[in-house]
């Protein structure tokens, strides 16, 4: 959805409430996920606030965050997967985002995160992103995935 119309939204329902801006930030994370940088003008105009007292809130409290948070790219290492190569595709996926296990990608967008079996022995090697399984991966349909989801 469009984060502006969503934060919109969030704002007509909190305008006859007094000092709202703190339950209009923790709105606009669950609906957009993050408190993106280009909506701080219109909630700042609709509490008559500058923008500077806006951002100052978001960076006070860790719970806010002005970026999406990471997707998770999990990938099976039990028997069958590894069998079929996943520690092979791990070491592939860890040099593709410049990242170790259990660590983020250089430009925060993923998080790299071991698994064990997903049910898709059959199709191995299997990974999950986010709540997703992907079965039959390969390097070139990691990288494939991996572009996809950047977008
Ligand atoms: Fe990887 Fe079962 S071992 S899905």
């Amino acid at each position: 959805a469009d984060a502006l119309a969503t934060v919109l939204t969030v704002l007509e329902r909190w305008a006859d409430e007094p000092g709202p801006l703190l339950p209009i930030l923790h709105d606009v994370q669950e609906a957009v996920g993050y408190i993106p940088a280009h909506v701080v003008p219109n909630i700042a105009d609709a509490l008559n606030l500058s923008r500077a007292e806006v951002h100052g809130v978001i960076s006070y409290y860790h719970h806010f965050r002005t970026e999406p948070a990471a997707r998770v790219i999990q990938i099976c290492r039990a028997e069958s997967c590894q069998a079929m190569g996943s520690e092979a595709l791990l070491a592939h996926a860890r040099q593709h985002l410049g990242c170790a296990l259990h660590g983020t990608s250089k430009d925060g967008a993923f998080t790299l995160e071991p698994i064990y079996c997903l049910g898709l022995c059959a199709s191995s090697p299997a990974l999950m992103l986010d709540d997703e399984p992907h079965a039959r991966m390969t390097p070139e349909r990691f990288d494939a995935l991996v572009a996809q989801t950047r977008r």
